[in-house]
């Protein structure tokens, strides 16, 4: 019966000890679904890096944390703030086993009151402002590459290392792609392409990574009541961490190269 419930279990690595020396870059993590990702891999063991556009913002955080948590500066569209934060991984820790690529901007153009709706408007194809456009993709897209092309170095180091991107539902292309899927109109050249872009991005460094066994996998959490979308989500940043924090803790025959959510399997 154990052999049995052995190969349906999770390939999971499971006890805090087994995390003890380990260590974990949170992005965006001063608030929403980062800190709770934080929350959670500090309650498995790991030392937990809160990155922080704002140092201040991040220590504030840190400190609502249970276990090894530390502020650390990082603004993911700023190549200085990115070398300096890798650079400090590398000389207090010398490893880093867990990066989450979970910052991310829905918009940069939000006014007071706007509902969601409202600003859907806004970001048509037709007419969303290309500043705007580029600004999203600048975070959720060219500040992931940057970040994980400068700690590298460190996740290569570190035997079992793994990447998880912090995606959404809203970048798949086989769901937008879905006439009967009633979201489908927030299908926009903004946030919405900026996750489908990340979810390329996540297999080709999945690609390039398999053969050193460093895992590489991109999650949704699903409509989380959070800043990015003026609090109107139904799910709890708990609900909202759960997976991203399960895709981390992937034990060596776990997957690489999956777009996933709590439920299971999104296509891409
Ligand atoms: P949030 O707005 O509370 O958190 C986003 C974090 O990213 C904030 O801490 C913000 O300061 C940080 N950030 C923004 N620009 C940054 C930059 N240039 N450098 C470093 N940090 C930066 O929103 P939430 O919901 O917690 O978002 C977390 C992730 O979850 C994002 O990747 C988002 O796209 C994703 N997501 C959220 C959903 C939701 O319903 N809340 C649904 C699907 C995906």
């Amino acid at each position: 019966m154990s052999d049995m419930l052995s190969a349906f279990a999770d390939p999971i690595r499971g006890t805090s000890s087994d995390f003890e020396n380990s260590v974990a870059l949170i992005t965006g993590a001063n608030q929403g679904i980062g800190l709770q990702i934080s929350k959670d891999l500090a309650a498995k063991g790991f030392t937990v890096l809160v990155g922080s556009r704002n140092f201040a913002r991040g220590e504030a955080a840190a400190k609502t944390i249970t276990g090894d948590a530390r502020a650390i500066q990082l603004d993911v569209t700023d190549q200085t703030s990115i070398d300096a934060a890798a650079e400090r991984i590398a000389r207090e820790f010398g490893r880093l086993d867990v990066l989450i690529n979970n910052a991310a901007i829905s918009q940069t153009s939000w006014q007071p009151g706007m509902s969601v709706a409202d600003y859907m408007r806004t970001a048509k194809p037709s007419k969303i402002d290309l500043t705007e456009m580029r600004a999203v993709w600048e975070t959720n897209v060219f500040g992931v590459v940057a970040l994980t092309q400068a700690v590298l170095p460190l996740l290569r180091q570190t035997p079992g290392a793994r990447i998880v991107n912090v995606s959404s539902g809203l970048g798949s292309l086989q769901m937008a792609a879905e006439p009967a899927n009633p979201h489908r109109t927030l299908y926009s050249p903004g946030y919405a392409a900026s996750k489908t872009a990340l979810n390329a991005i996540t297999l080709a460094f999945a690609i390039e990574l398999e053969p050193e066994g460093i895992k590489v996998n991109a999650v949704t959490p699903g409509f989380t009541k959070t800043n990015l979308n003026a609090y109107e989500g139904t799910e709890t940043v708990e609900e909202g961490a759960a997976e991203a924090v399960r895709v981390a803790l992937l034990g060596p025959d776990g997957p690489t190269g999956q777009f996933t959510a709590t439920p299971g399997t999104v296509p891409w």
